[in-house]
């Protein structure tokens, strides 16, 4: 259903629509959502160490931490999270689906389909600011990067130095962060556009065998991108709080571990 034209003044105004549905539901939830996400997460990370965010012996690490990066001219108040976490956060603010889901909720431009927006005009992602925009892909470069390096902290928390192996709830939590980042990371529409698309002949190009079966396993995680967005979204939330809680001593995590974790 196309907006109504917009002739008049009255006409222009926000919110006009024909539609009859609760078209304001989903902004609003998705809005809501993303807002108690960027407090929880700036808050965690802002406070650093003033909130353990490791446990005692470093089997489980916040992934919002991860890799821990401390150099020693960096004064005490500077939090370690603050070095890395400009990545995820560059790779999500510019990911397709992200923009689509603050556009709507936060600049409501527009609030849904078929619904007046404030603006009168629209230059697109051609022109400042939004053109930053374009950085998806350099970021996405960056994000390959922490699918070894988190898989790699979720492997670590099955072994306690000095004990052996184990397995402790936090390990499995962290497992599960690792593969649902790696499912939203693969399922980027600019990663599946760099290994296979744009390309005039597929059967010249070279890999091409290689290139056609990362394509086919990047495109099932890429039909569910939306899913994947959110789940790794509240799947790293949730690790981070769990992390803090058990090194903070708030809950207890259960293991086969017998010595402090
Ligand atoms: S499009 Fe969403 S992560 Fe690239």
């Amino acid at each position: 259903m196309a907006a109504p034209a917009a002739t008049d003044p009255i006409e222009r105004r926000y919110g006009l629509t024909h539609r009859v549905d609760r078209w304001w539901v989903e902004p609003l939830l998705v809005g809501s959502g993303l807002g108690i996400f960027i407090i929880y997460s700036g808050i965690s990370a802002m406070l650093g160490d003033r909130w353990a965010f490791e446990t005692e012996n470093g089997l489980y690490l916040s992934p919002f931490f991860e890799p821990l990066i401390h150099p020693g001219w960096l004064p005490d108040w500077f939090s370690p999270a603050l070095l890395i976490l400009w990545a995820p956060l560059g790779f999500r603010t510019t990911c397709y689906y992200y923009r689509r889901a603050y556009y709507r909720s936060y600049f409501l431009s527009p609030p849904a389909c078929a619904v007046r927006e404030p603006a009168n005009s629209y230059a697109g992602e051609s022109t400042l600011p939004l053109v930053i925009q374009n950085a998806h892909r350099w970021f996405m470069y960056v994000a390959l990067l922490f699918i070894p390096i988190l898989f790699t902290g979720a492997i670590k928390s099955y072994h306690l130095p000095g004990e052996g192996l184990g397995v402790g709830l936090g390990s499995i939590i962290l497992t599960l962060n690792a593969f649902f980042l790696m499912m939203y990371t693969i399922g980027c529409h600019s990663l599946r556009h760099w290994v296979a698309g744009g390309l005039n002949q597929f059967s010249r190009t070279p890999l091409r065998r290689v290139r056609r079966q990362a394509w086919e396993v990047f495109t099932v995680a890429n039909e569910h991108h939306r899913l994947w967005a959110w789940v790794s979204l509240v799947g790293v939330g949730v690790t981070d709080l769990y992390v803090h809680l058990v090194a903070n001593g708030v809950i207890t995590d259960p293991n086969t571990f017998t010595g402090p974790i």
